[in-house]
């Protein structure tokens, strides 16, 4: 759970509890949700976990198995829950999401919008960046969708400041109660240009409109909708570069690879008794290069500002 206490300010500043969701941390590239329960146990291939073991210990400590293997309990953050949701939808990922929450100016208190729902993997950021006084109104036209993502928004602790509704808004467009009332409206739909016109008129005077499209053409077809309505219309596409940064055998380093970046060995081992004379394969460097596993295009970010005129 995103965890409300009792100020309704979202805090992991606590220990763990029977009930709570926390992260079950390998490695950067296998975590897991899991709901603690007094009497159940996590099984992987480290050993067996007692869920007793992790009651009452504060959310990063590393918990030991039966055969002592380790795991850490990290707080189910919006940024891991991104990584771990279900997917039932393409999703926003942590690069797109965080440029979104700040070139949209959500903050807390913010009324957003948002279609469609999807997996809810942004409206968890969202509901987070508007607490505690805020509200995201997200909507879906696939009934299950919706149900699905208000039973993650339960068990992330954040359905307090998010109401999930199910709605054509492509078709509809969003409820006339909003009218005027958006600070910020977000797009991820198949024809967003059909939704534009109502986008604006729920915004408040000078509230700003994202549409995140996949394809250039949606986004050709989405700034020429905007053009009417709104100024300051940008599109960009956001990629994000990881490096993998440890420590080689420099008779593996290719250092001239153009990938690479290798620093000077910080230090030699000596070499052993059986090393002969000239044998370089104890030394060492840390490398820096980027990593196989980065992201490459996931979509287009439109933003726009509400004009009036
Ligand atoms: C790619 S997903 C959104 C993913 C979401 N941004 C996330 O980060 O998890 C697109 C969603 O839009 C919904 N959708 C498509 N057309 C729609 C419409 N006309 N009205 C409402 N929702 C629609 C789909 O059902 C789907 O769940």
């Amino acid at each position: 759970m995103l965890l409300m206490d009792s100020s309704t300010k979202i805090s992991f500043n606590r220990c763990i509890r029977d009930g709570d969701l926390v992260i079950v941390y390998e490695r950067h590239d296998t975590m897991k949700a899991v709901k603690v329960c007094e009497n159940s146990v996590l099984q992987n291939r480290f050993g067996v976990f007692k869920h007793s073991d992790w009651i009452g210990k504060p959310f990063g400590s590393k918990v030991f198995s039966n055969k002592g293997g380790f795991v850490y309990l990290l707080a189910p953050t919006p940024e891991l829950w991104t990584l771990v949701l279900s997917h039932r939808t393409q999703i926003l990922y942590i690069a797109d999401i965080s440029f979104v929450i700040m070139y949209l100016e959500v903050v807390p208190g913010c009324l957003v919008l948002e279609s469609g729902t999807g997996s809810g993997s942004l409206t968890t950021s969202f509901a987070r960046a508007v607490s505690p006084m805020g509200h995201v109104y997200t909507f879906d036209f696939h009934e299950q969708r919706a149900a699905s993502a208000r039973e993650d928004f339960e068990r992330t602790g954040i359905s307090t400041l998010v109401t999930v509704g199910v709605r054509d808004i492509q078709g509809d467009g969003f409820p006339d109660q909003f009218s005027g009332l958006a600070d910020s409206v977000f797009l991820d739909l198949p024809q967003p240009w059909l939704a534009i016109p109502s986008a604006r008129n729920m915004l408040k005077q000078d509230g700003t409109l994202c549409s995140f499209s996949p394809c250039i053409e949606q986004v050709q077809r989405s700034c020429e909708t905007l053009r009417s309505d709104f100024t300051d219309i940008r599109t960009f596409e956001i990629l994000l570069r990881t490096y993998e940064v440890r420590e080689w055998k420099m008779d593996h380093l290719k250092v001239n690879d153009g990938n690479s970046t290798a620093c000077p060995p910080r230090k030699r081992r000596q070499p052993s008794s059986e090393a002969s004379v000239g044998d370089n394969a104890s030394s060492s460097a840390v490398m820096a290069r980027p990593s196989a596993e980065t992201r490459g295009h996931t979509g287009y970010l439109t933003f726009a500002r509400k004009c009036v005129s």
